[in-house]
């Protein structure tokens, strides 16, 4: 299989973006490189960035662009990233975008395209398993027992930042700061908008008809 292109995964909080990294993260052999990821399991280790990053995140706001570039710019030199990756998460800013610009070429932009009433169902229903990391929805993807997880038997959690008032405060962040990159990449021509609404699988078709693969 040919190397799979540089891509960015750009949607509001509960878009799915998440869910659908993983999937072209499998799909096509490639890391998915999540900046939330990175800084929960700081949070969870309790690391001087975990410290730094819980205060932001529980208010839903973004935390310094500087911090984040460091971080992202450690994981993409890593070998793996050489034949494709997901990035799920930044950029979040104009400032993220033209930095990580420096770093390395992107070559497709996948904006997941939802409503945010759809997006606050989605996030206040999610749940996680603290342990295994499998992920849930009361309604969309419920466990087979009510809050306990199928894989493990692990009683299922909520994210801290899945709270409404947190949520609705994350969806203010993405339209003051993350939503004007939708017009900056139009602009470069790389944006490509899908429709998130329909089943994940839907959403999972429409995103690899899109021409992913690097020719
Ligand atoms: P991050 O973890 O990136 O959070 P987010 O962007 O708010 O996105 P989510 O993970 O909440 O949602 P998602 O779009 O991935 O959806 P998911 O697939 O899980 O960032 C968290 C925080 O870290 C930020 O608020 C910020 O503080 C900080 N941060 C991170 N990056 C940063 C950066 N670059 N700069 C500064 N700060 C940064 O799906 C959601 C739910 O919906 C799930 O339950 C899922 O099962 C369900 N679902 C998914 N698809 C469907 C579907 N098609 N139909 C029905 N249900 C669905």
């Amino acid at each position: 299989m040919s190397d799979m292109k540089r891509l960015v995964l750009l949607g509001p909080p509960g878009a799915g973006k998440g869910t659908q990294a993983a999937m072209i993260a499998d799909h096509f052999c490639v890391p998915r490189i999540s900046t939330g990821d990175i800084l929960r399991n700081a949070v969870r280790e309790g690391t001087a960035l975990g410290q730094q990053a819980r205060a932001h995140m529980n208010r839903g706001e973004l935390l310094p662009d500087s911090l984040m570039m460091e971080i992202v710019e450690e994981r993409l030199k890593l070998p793996d990233c050489k034949n494709g990756f997901v990035l799920d998460g930044l950029p979040r800013t104009v400032i993220q975008a033209k930095e990580l610009e420096k770093i390395v070429n992107i070559d497709i932009v996948v904006a997941i395209d939802v409503g945010e009433e759809e997006v606050v169902r989605r996030l206040a229903g999610r749940r996680l398993c603290p342990i295994c990391e499998a992920g849930y929805h009361v309604e969309f993807k419920p466990p087979r027992q009510a809050e306990i997880c199928d894989r493990c038997g692990t009683p299922l959690k909520q994210r801290d930042d899945d709270q409404e008032g947190v949520i609705r405060n994350r969806l203010k962040t993405y339209r003051e700061w993350t939503a004007p990159l939708l017009e900056y990449y139009k602009r470069k021509s790389i944006l490509r908008v899908i429709d998130g609404k329909g089943k994940v699988e839907e959403v999972f078709r429409r995103i690899v008809s899109l021409d992913l693969q690097k020719r």
